[in-house]
């Protein structure tokens, strides 16, 4: 019963989409485990080129069951605009399980979410706006509607009564914004509710039940190890568990059931949103300058760094050693799924962080304060280069420029875990497997 967990190991966009689909074959459940729709998973297959939120990238995969676990959480008109886009794509959703335990994403918690950053001003998180942190708030507090409750009208409305009863004084008074009737709600989500009814299971009965079977599982992680809310960069985080470990309670699978985890990596560093990040190289707006700026920007067009969610550029730094050994750390990694190799022939020399300085004392490991982050300066080794050497025909390690292979192995040497996968363009086919085994 092999199974695997993909995860990013930074601010997420490290490529989990692409790996995931590339690898899904070997497997005959595809599981989302953590987070909503703030995730933009991107799966190219020559022509054909899909941007997915709440479904996991495995969908192109007929043999392979998809999965939504107890741990997501649904806004459900996203999720049945998704289903019709796959479906108008000749992509077929039918064998889908959603899990009844999964949260609802409310029309308040897009609200709150909008309404919270406002208030925070500078000190915004800038999360995508989808009502994810509000929504995960609910759950923990226990005030939480679940995908099953909206198979019942009767308990529905009483638990949207209770539930606006606190949210529309909130929205009124502290926020200036507009309360929300049963009725309008009622109206918005039963129908979701009667598309999406043929497709709520238990979950976590099935994939227990696969196991059993010797069937092989693939857990899709979203947002990244940095933005996990016990091990990221809090209060900078996403509000669920992007580590390894949040598989097993997004699910219900056990975890002496996981086998694999494999982190994705990008050969350089990005993130979207507020919060620390040491190697940025800031663009112009962002205060950079000079030779910075002009890295931030290079990195950013060479890699098409915008989000595919918000559509935001993102922001973009040199490699970051420190992060991907605290990477490896947390979340137990087996494997690393290097992405993006290619960007980085854009560049005469390369530049890899490799420690912090701060106050005068250095730090090879991830530090306990997060002041130390907002404020460390990189510890810098220059490689060479390989600018302008095209890798997107490289089928295998060899074929790459030497350069090229003694970045990824000094990569490997830092982090301590094998690169078994190798990105070298944006399609499925454009990628150098190195060892990687699902089983
Ligand atoms: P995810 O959120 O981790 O799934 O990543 P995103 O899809 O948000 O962002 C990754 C972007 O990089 C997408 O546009 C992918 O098509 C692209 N991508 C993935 N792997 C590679 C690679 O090896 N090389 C290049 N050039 N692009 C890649
Ligand atoms: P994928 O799965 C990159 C970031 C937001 C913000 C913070 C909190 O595509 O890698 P949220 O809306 O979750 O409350 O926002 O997390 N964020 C992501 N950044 N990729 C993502 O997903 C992200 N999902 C959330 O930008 O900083
Ligand atoms: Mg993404």
């Amino acid at each position: 019963m092999p199974s695997t967990v993909i995860v990013g190991t930074q601010w997420g966009d490290e490529g989990k989409g692409k790996v995931t689909d590339l690898i899904t074959k070997d497997y005959d459940y595809v599981v989302r485990f953590q987070g909503g729709n703030n995730a933009g998973h991107t799966v190219i297959v020559g022509e054909r080129k899909l941007a997915l939120h709440l479904m996991p990238s495995g969908i192109m995969d007929e043999n392979a069951v998809p999965v939504i676990g107890n741990g997501v959480v649904i806004d459900p008109g996203i999720l049945v605009e998704e289903m019709q886009m796959l479906e108008d794509e000749g992509i077929s959703c039918k064998n889908l399980k959603i899990s009844c335990d999964a949260h609802v994403i409310m029309p308040y918690h897009k609200d709150f979410d909008g309404a919270d950053e406002k208030r925070l001003g500078e000190n915004k998180i800038g999360t995508t706006n989808r009502g994810i942190g509000p929504c995960y708030q609910d759950k923990a507090a226990r005030k939480g509607i679940r995908i099953q409750d909206l198979l019942d009208e009767k308990i529905f409305r009483l638990k949207l009564e209770t539930a606006l009863s606190q949210k529309n004084p909130v929205l009124e008074k502290i926020y200036g914004l507009a309360p929300y009737t049963v009725d309008r709600i009622c109206e918005e989500y039963l129908p979701y509710a009667r598309i999406l009814k043929p497709y709520m299971t238990e979950t976590a009965q099935l994939l227990g039940e696969a196991l059993r079977n010797n069937k092989n599982i693939l857990f899709e992680g979203a947002q990244g190890t940095l933005l996990d809310i016990d091990h990221g960069t809090y209060p900078y985080v996403t509000s669920s568990s992007c580590c390894a470990g949040g598989a097993a309670t997004g699910t219900g699978v056990g975890p002496t059931a996981i086998n694999k985890v494999i982190g994705i990596q990008k050969a350089y560093v990005t993130r979207v949103g507020g919060g620390p990040f040491p190697t940025e190289q800031r663009y112009v707006e962002n205060g950079g300058a000079g030779e910075e700026a002009e890295t931030g920007e290079a990195l950013c067009k060479a890699g098409h760094e915008f989000g595919v969610t918000t559509g935001r550029k993102r922001r973009c730094g040199w490699f970051d050693a420190v992060i991907a050994r605290y990477a490896a750390e947390v979340n137990g990694l087996t494997d690393i799924a290097l992405t993006k190799l290619d960007v980085l022939s854009a560049f005469d020399t390369i530049k890899v962080c490799i420690a912090y300085e701060c106050q005068g004392k250095t730090y090879d490991y991830f530090p306990m304060q997060q002041s130390v982050l907002f404020h460390a300066k990189p510890v810098y080794v220059e490689l060479p280069g390989w600018k302008g050497l095209d890798l997107s025909e490289c089928r295998s390690f060899e074929e790459l420029p030497q350069n090229a292979q003694d970045y990824v192995t000094y990569l490997e040497a830092l982090s301590g875990v094998p690169v078994t996968i190798i990105g070298v363009g944006p399609d499925r086919d454009q990628t150098i497997v190195r060892g990687w085994k699902s089983k």
